[in-house]
């Protein structure tokens, strides 16, 4: 049997969008939309697993759109929506939380790092938060999804659950077992300030991200300041093992030049990292700016946002129904 290939992904809207979930995520939604029939989420209910303020997440839903445009998404050949529109999705999350079991969730590391230390204060949405991106996935049969190197553990559970889904109600194929599509050579944009730790909307510090709206100033300070090495650049990737800002500046410059890393390495050795730095901010200015733009702009026209996500939820629905009703059957719910 062929089975037909479809994409899903979401992304929550936390606000801030940076050069990881660009590298990571978007780059990635817009070339497989020229190939596979595409379904991209703005995840609303899952950013809510910590609190969100309403009037701004109702702001970051719409701005999460406009990024997705201004990326090069387009409504009219993927499916563009937000999660809670569709109420399937907390329906088989729910019949999913019955399926996936305490032990797997309890490896989680994203969990872990998101609760911290005092895990009996986090929310449980929290903790089953990975049940629901399985729901969201499996929801339409999604067969690829590309993700970051962040979610690839959420993804293998994902599997997990739709094996055991298949076997548990004799339904050999029912759910295709989704696969991860991570970026080859940068599937994790590392924090500008410390290379061990991921860019992330919610570190503290601007200073340690490049976010889609940045002005070129912003973007040129911020690689300036960006932490680096006082060696100069060597000419092998083995000497970078041991300097994750360095090997975090050239891998960001070799996926955005798209020369292979050893021919930068080739290119630059020898030389100051302070050399890179101007070159890569540059290449930064070029790529970032006129996407934050982009978004400024579908930003002042609410209403047009509105209608991309009106008529990706009219589509959606009509799948996930569709779907869901074949779930329904298999768990023995009338
Ligand atoms: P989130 O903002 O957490 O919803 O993430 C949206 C997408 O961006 C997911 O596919 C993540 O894996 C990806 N992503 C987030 N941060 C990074 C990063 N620092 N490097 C690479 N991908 C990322
Ligand atoms: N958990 C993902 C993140 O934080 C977002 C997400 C939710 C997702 N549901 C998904 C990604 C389904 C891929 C498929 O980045």
């Amino acid at each position: 049997m062929i089975k037909k290939k479809l994409v899903f992904s979401g992304v929550q809207p936390t606000g801030n969008l940076h050069l990881g979930n660009y590298l990571g995520a978007l780059k990635n939604f817009v070339s497989l939309q020229k190939e596979m029939n595409c379904i991209y989420c703005v995840v609303d209910l899952h950013a809510i697993t910590t609190f969100q303020n309403p009037v701004e997440l109702r702001k970051n839903v719409l701005e999460t759109v406009a990024s997705f445009i201004a990326t090069g998404l387009n409504p009219s050949k993927s499916i563009i929506f937000n999660q809670s529109s569709v109420s399937g999705h907390t329906e088989l999350a729910w019949i999913l939380n019955c399926v996936s079991r305490i032990g797997w969730l309890n490896r989680m590391t994203q969990f872990k790092d998101k609760a911290g230390s005092d895990r009996e204060k986090a929310s449980v949405g929290l903790y089953i938060y990975p049940n629901l991106m399985a729901a969201d996935i499996l929801l339409y049969k999604a067969t690829h999804v590309p993700v970051g190197a962040d979610q690839k553990q959420h993804l293998e559970l994902s599997r997990d659950i739709a094996q055991k889904f298949n076997n548990d109600f004799n339904c050999k194929d029912f759910f295709p077992l989704p696969e991860p599509l991570i970026p080859k050579n940068i599937s994790r944009v590392m924090s500008l300030r410390d290379g061990t730790k991921k860019m992330s909307k919610s570190e503290e510090s601007d200073y340690s991200r490049i976010n889609l709206k940045d002005s070129a100033d912003e973007i040129k300070k911020k690689i300036k300041k960006a932490k680096s090495d006082s060696d100069q650049i060597p000419d092998n990737h083995k000497e970078l093992v041991q300097k994750p800002e360095a090997s975090n500046l050239l891998n960001i410059y070799s996926e955005v030049s798209k020369i292979s890393l050893e021919k930068v390495l080739n290119e630059m050795c020898g030389k100051e990292y302070s050399f890179l730095k101007t070159k890569l901010a540059e290449l930064l200015i070029d790529e970032i700016t006129p996407v934050g733009k982009e978004i400024k702009k579908l930003m002042e026209d609410k209403s047009h946002l509105e209608q991309i996500l009106k008529k990706g939820t009219e589509k959606a629905n009509i799948i996930a129904e569709e779907n869901l009703k074949n779930i329904r059957e298999k768990v023995g719910l009338i």
